[in-house]
């Protein structure tokens, strides 16, 4: 595997891959890199001749008070999980490369929509921090396919909508979702968990099966939900938001089928965000 970290010389490397014909997928990542990274890793693999996988921790996606600076940052675990794991090219730039100028005067990019409330809501900035940054790796790299995890599942939302309203030619592919045998999503952020709370973590998916099986069997959705944010608090988390979307994080109807619970809640210093799709029953 080749780790890069300027663009001319990103951009030379893979046009030769491309002038050969082969196919090129992108994972893009911020490191401290678990089995759910490398599933999209696999995926890629699957998809095209040559994988690119980047590295970079993107300030511009990060509030003001989040865990930018102590977000993990573990670089010669992540590419050796990287080589073993079939990737071609691992682009790592630093800050300065990516924004020469400066946050402030970079241009962004804003995805209307799917991008407003769950954590769009309560990360202001956030989706336009990941779309600005993920735009502008889809330039660079030029990806046939790039792999993105169904545990972000409105990022993932806001990223096919990027490339639908942008014209990009990149098919995205989502990933399911890779989780500890108790149940807890794999996350870098599982990190920031004590011995205590990563034993009372899985309560999060735990809520989120109990959830479904009650909304799949006609229960009440509002009533549902207040129970699942009451079990989450019982448990020991802050709920930031618990809700039911359609699959496509419309608001849900009479009519929606096929429909999925987000949630996101605090344990301790981590904020963890996890989501679970429903089949909800036709009414009588
Ligand atoms: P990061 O949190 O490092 O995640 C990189 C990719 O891994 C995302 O597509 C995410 O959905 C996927 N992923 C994380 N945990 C997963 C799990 N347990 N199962 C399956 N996939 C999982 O998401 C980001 O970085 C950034 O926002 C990024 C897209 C790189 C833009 O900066």
């Amino acid at each position: 595997m080749r780790t890069l970290r300027d663009i001319d010389q990103l951009r030379s490397t893979l046009r030769e891959h491309r002038q050969r014909g082969q196919r090129i997928a992108l994972v893009p990542t911020m490191g401290n890199l678990h089995a759910g990274h490398l599933a999209l890793v696999a995926c890629a693999r699957q998809h095209a001749d040559i994988v690119v996988s980047s590295l970079f921790v993107n300030p511009m996606q990060f509030g003001p008070g989040e865990d930018l600076d102590g977000y993990p940052r573990t670089f010669s675990a992540d590419q050796s999980q990287l080589t073993e794991a079939g990737c071609d090219v691992l682009f790592a730039p630093a800050v300065s490369a990516l924004y020469p100028n400066g946050l402030d005067a970079q241009t962004r990019v804003h995805v209307p929509v799917v991008g407003k409330g769950l954590c769009g809501g309560s990360r202001p900035g956030h989706f336009d921090g990941v779309s600005t940054v993920v735009s502008m790796l889809f330039n660079l790299v030029q990806p046939d396919v790039a792999c993105f995890g169904e545990k972000d599942y409105q990022q993932l939302a806001v990223i096919r909508k990027l490339v639908r309203d942008l014209h990009m030619p990149i098919e995205i592919i989502g990933v399911p979702i890779v989780r500890a045998t108790d149940g807890l999503a794999l996350s870098s952020r599982n990190g920031y968990l004590s011995v205590e709370e990563r034993a009372t973590a899985p309560a999060l998916y735990r809520t989120l099966c109990m959830l479904r099986d009650a909304l799949e069997r006609g229960a009440a959705i509002d009533e549902s939900l207040d129970q699942g944010k009451a079990a989450l608090s019982e448990a020991g988390f802050t709920p930031d938001y618990l809700e039911l979307r359609d699959a496509s994080l419309a608001s849900v109807s009479p009519a929606t089928r096929h429909a999925v619970i987000l949630a996101a809640a605090k344990l301790g210093p981590a904020r963890l965000i996890d989501n679970i799709t429903v089949q909800l029953p036709a009414s009588e």
